[in-house]
C-alpha cells in the first residue's frame, strides 16, 4: 500500500491540538471530561484532519487555519463512535483497541461525553482565530458542518442504518445510507478547507465536491470490507459486527467481489474527478488509493 505524505506530522499536529484543547476546558465533572479524552484522545488514524490538511496544503492555505476545522470534524467523528457502539446501536464492546466509552465508564457518561464533543465541535468553530481573509467564511463552515453531521448528514444516515438492520434494501438504498452516516462527513473535510480558498473556481470545487463524494462512499464501503477480512487485533474493532447484527452492508448486498469492484469503480471516479484540477492532486489521489486498499 503506499504511504500517505505527512501522515505522521498531520496525525502529531492533530493530536497535540485537541489535548491542548480538552486541557483547556473548565468541565466541572472529572469523569466527564474523562470520558471525553478517552473518546477524542486515544487512538484513532485521523483520516478527516488529515483529509483536510491534505486539500489545504494543495490550495496552499494557512495551515492555522484548517486546524481550526481538523479538530471539529474529529470531534463530530469521535462523538458519532461513542454513540454508534452503545448498546442502542452497534453494541460493540471494543474501539481503538480499547474498552468501547461505555464500558470503560458507563452508558450514561459515554452519551454525555458524546454529546459534548459534539457541541465541542461548534464551539471550536466559533471561536477558533481564523486568519482575516477566512473570517467571513466562519457561518459557512459551520453551516457545512451542520449539513454534513446532523439529519441532513451523519445522524439522517445512522437511522437509515438502524432502520435497514435485519431487513433487505436496494442498492440506492445502501448507497443513500453509506454516503450519509459516513460519507458526508468526509465530503466536508473537503469542502470546509476548499471553502477557506478565495482563489479557487466554482468549476474546481465542484470537482473536488466529486472526489469528495466518491472517497467518502468508498470509505464506508471499505469498512464494510474489513469487517470480513481483517481480525480484532488490526481494527482494533470487533471483526464481524456486521454479519453478528445482520447489518445492510455492501459485502451482505454484492459479496465481498462486488464489494471490491464497488470500491474500484468509487476510486476511478474519484481520479477522474481530479485529473482536470490546475493543482498538485498527488495526496488526494493517494488517499484515495489509501480507502481502497486498508485493512484497518
Ligand atoms: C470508523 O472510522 C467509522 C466509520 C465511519 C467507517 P475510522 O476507520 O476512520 O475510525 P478511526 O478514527 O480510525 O478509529
Ligand atoms: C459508522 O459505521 C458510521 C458512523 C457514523 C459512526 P459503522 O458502524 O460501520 O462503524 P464501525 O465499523 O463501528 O467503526
Ligand atoms: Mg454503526
Ligand atoms: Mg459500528
Ligand atoms: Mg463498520
Amino acid at each position: 500500500m503506499n504511504k500517505l505524505e505527512n501522515l505522521a506530522q498531520y496525525q502529531i499536529r492533530i493530536n497535540q491540538l485537541l489535548a491542548n484543547k480538552l486541557a483547556q476546558l473548565p468541565v466541572n465533572d472529572t469523569k466527564l471530561l474523562e470520558a471525553m479524552q478517552y473518546g477524542l484522545l486515544i487512538g484513532g488514524k485521523r483520516m478527516r484532519p488529515y483529509l483536510a490538511y491534505i486539500t489545504g496544503e494543495m490550495l496552499e492555505l494557512d495551515m492555522n487555519d484548517i486546524d481550526g476545522i481538523a479538530a471539529a470534524l474529529e470531534c463530530i467523528h469521535a462523538y458519532s463512535l461513542l454513540h454508534d457502539d452503545l448498546p442502542a446501536m452497534d453494541n460493540d464492546d471494543l474501539r481503538r483497541g480499547k474498552p468501547t466509552c461505555h464500558k470503560a465508564f458507563n452508558e450514561a457518561t459515554a452519551i454525555l461525553a458524546g454529546d459534548s464533543l459534539q457541541t465541542l465541535a461548534f464551539d471550536i468553530l466559533a471561536h477558533h482565530n481564523f486568519s482575516a481573509g477566512i473570517e467571513n467564511k466562519r457561518i459557512t463552515l459551520i453551516k457545512h458542518l451542520v449539513n454534513a453531521s446532523g439529519y441532513q448528514g451523519m445522524c439522517g444516515g445512522q437511522a437509515l442504518d438502524l432502520s435497514a438492520t435485519n431487513q433487505s434494501i436496494s442498492l440506492t438504498q445502501l448507497e443513500k445510507l453509506h454516503s450519509l452516516k459516513t460519507g458526508a462527513l468526509l465530503q466536508a473535510c473537503v469542502l470546509m478547507a476548499a471553502e477557506c480558498s478565495n482563489k479557487i473556481t466554482s468549476d474546481e470545487k465542484q470537482k473536488l465536491n466529486q472526489y469528495a463524494k466518491a472517497i467518502g462512499l468508498a470509505y464506508q464501503v471499505r469498512d464494510d470490507i474489513i469487517d470480513i477480512t481483517s481480525s480484532d487485533d488490526e481494527l482494533g474493532k470487533p471483526a464481524g459486527s456486521d454479519i453478528t447484527a445482520n447489518k445492510s452492508t455492501y459485502p451482505a448486498l454484492l459479496g465481498l467481489h462486488g464489494a471490491r469492484k464497488k470500491t474500484e469503480n468509487l476510486y476511478q471516479q474519484a481520479l477522474q474527478a481530479l485529473s482536470s484540477l490546475p493543482y498538485n492532486t498527488q495526496n488526494l489521489s493517494d488517499f484515495a488509493s489509501f480507502i481502497v486498499h486498508r485493512t484497518s
